[in-house]
């Protein structure tokens, strides 16, 4: 049992380790070549404002995320200590 829920704990890092690193990665390579990583350094934790924001890039350049991908990077960005990467 409790090398279950360890296995399982493992798995779960894992899982969530990788999918934030891939957002990560999405924006390093498709939002820096129209303007600096100090844009994403916005001190709001409001994930609607995160929403617009990031939908509003896609209408800037089309095809840039599909749409279900503006709602995770938007709740990705919306965390203080994920942002906290691009203020410096
Ligand atoms: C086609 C060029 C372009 C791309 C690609 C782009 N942006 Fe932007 N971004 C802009 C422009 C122009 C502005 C300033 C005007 C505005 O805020 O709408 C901006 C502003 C922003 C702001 C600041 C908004 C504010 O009100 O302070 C955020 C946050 C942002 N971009 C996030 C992103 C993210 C995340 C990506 C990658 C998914 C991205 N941008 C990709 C052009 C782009």
């Amino acid at each position: 049992m409790v090398r279950w829920i360890v296995a399982l704990m493992i798995w779960g890092i894992g899982v969530f380790g990788v999918a934030a690193s891939d957002i990560e990665n999405r924006i390093r390579t498709q939002c820096f070549h129209c303007h600096g990583s100090e844009k994403l350094c916005v001190d709001t934790d409001d994930i609607l404002w995160w929403e617009h924001a990031v939908a509003r890039m896609v209408l800037y350049e089309d095809g840039l995320l599909r749409p279900e991908e503006v709602a995770t990077m938007a709740a990705w960005l919306s965390q203080k200590e994920h942002r906290r990467l691009w203020c410096q």
